[in-house]
């Protein structure tokens, strides 16, 4: 038998062992140019047929054949095989394992102000009051003129204020919300809201003082209206806020835009004994509040021969700095989250 010949049958017996070591896909590409390609085994062995006599040409087409046959064979089924692995492979490197406790996302809490606010608003929603609010950049008319207080009333000292320009300015209160409200109703409409939101002043940050800090302001207007529906509403929310066991008082005080107006204090968390934080006086002062003025009701177009109105005023960060016994009100601002966990 020839030489060509014995090479290609010992090729067959050779490929089928090389071709199931492969492991990648490119190695199967080149495995196969080297047999069956242009340049391959077999074709040199086919060009080589002229030298052989005819029954040694026919003995090498057949052994040939036979052998790109096999060779094909075991391409493709090693081709499938290496698919076959990779597959696994990926399924085994995504396998979920269902029995693994599942990992805990952290999310973000509401700031103690924003729950300070979300209760109160609560607490007057319950009582039919409606939530409204306005821009923090203002003009002065709405801050200050329509609220009975004109340029140079010696009260404007009380709210040092941050002007833009000579009409506009950073609200000192959310009383601008009331006016607007009003204004919206055209003097015919009673009015029950109240408005949460920053507010700013030109003071010294110290531990009771922030140039930027939350109020909520409530207005009822109406027909009928008197300063024992301020107070009955007011002892309310005091209790409801501080305790059942609570009483408040009014003090006679004095804003611009209420007539009459007062203070009001709620009674101490040490029951009329005195401490630092009543300051040995048993009450403690929590907003200020009053007959709506009867100039306001007419600038913000009322007629206060109808209608009456009593406003009431309070320090979002006061109430929480008592509630929760914080006694730096700079802790709401810094986002310290040790401070910030506490009221998760
Ligand atoms: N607007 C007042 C202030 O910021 C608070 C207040 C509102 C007082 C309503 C009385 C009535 O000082």
């Amino acid at each position: 038998m020839s030489n060509i010949i014995k090479n290609i049958i010992k090729l067959k017996d050779e490929v089928v062992e090389n071709i199931s070591k492969i492991k990648e896909e490119q190695q199967l590409n080149n495995e196969k140019a080297k047999y069956l390609g242009k340049k391959g085994i077999i074709a040199e062995a086919i060009r080589m047929m002229d030298t052989l006599d005819e029954s040694g040409k026919k003995e090498l087409g057949r052994v040939s054949n036979e052998t790109k046959k096999l060779i094909n064979v075991c391409l493709e089924n090693q081709r499938k095989l290496i698919e076959n692995e990779k597959i696994n492979q990926k399924l085994l490197k995504e396998a979920i394992d269902v029995t693994l406790p599942g990992t805990k996302i952290k999310t973000g809490t509401r700031h103690v102000l924003r729950q300070t606010v979300d209760e109160i608003v609560q607490l007057f929603s319950e009582m039919g009051y409606i939530v409204a609010e306005g821009p923090e950049i203002e003009n002065e008319d709405y801050n200050f003129e329509k609220l009975n207080l004109p340029k140079n009333h010696p009260a404007r000292d009380m709210q040092d204020t941050f002007y833009i320009t000579e009409q506009i300015l950073l609200r000192t209160h959310t009383s601008p919300v009331q006016v607007r409200t009003m204004l919206k109703n055209n003097g015919n409409k009673p009015i029950k809201i109240v408005c949460p939101g920053k507010v700013y002043r030109r003071d010294d940050d110290d531990a009771t003082h922030s140039h930027q800090f939350m109020q909520l302001e409530g207005l009822i207007v109406d027909k009928k209206v008197s300063i024992s529906d301020l107070k009955g509403t007011l002892d309310e929310i005091a209790r409801k806020m501080f305790g059942e066991d609570k009483k408040i008082r009014l003090r006679p005080s004095y804003f611009p835009f209420t007539e009459p107006s007062v203070e009001v204090d709620v009674t101490c968390n040490c029951g009329g004994v005195g401490c630092n934080i009543c300051k040995q006086t048993g009450w403690i002062e929590i907003l200020g509040a009053g007959m709506v003025h009867p100039n306001v009701l007419t600038a913000c177009g009322y007629d206060p021969e109808v209608y009456r109105g009593f406003a009431f005023g309070l320090g979002i960060e006061r109430i929480a700095m008592l509630k929760y016994g914080i006694d730096d009100i700079r802790n709401f601002y810094i986002n310290d989250i040790r401070f910030l966990n506490q009221f998760n």
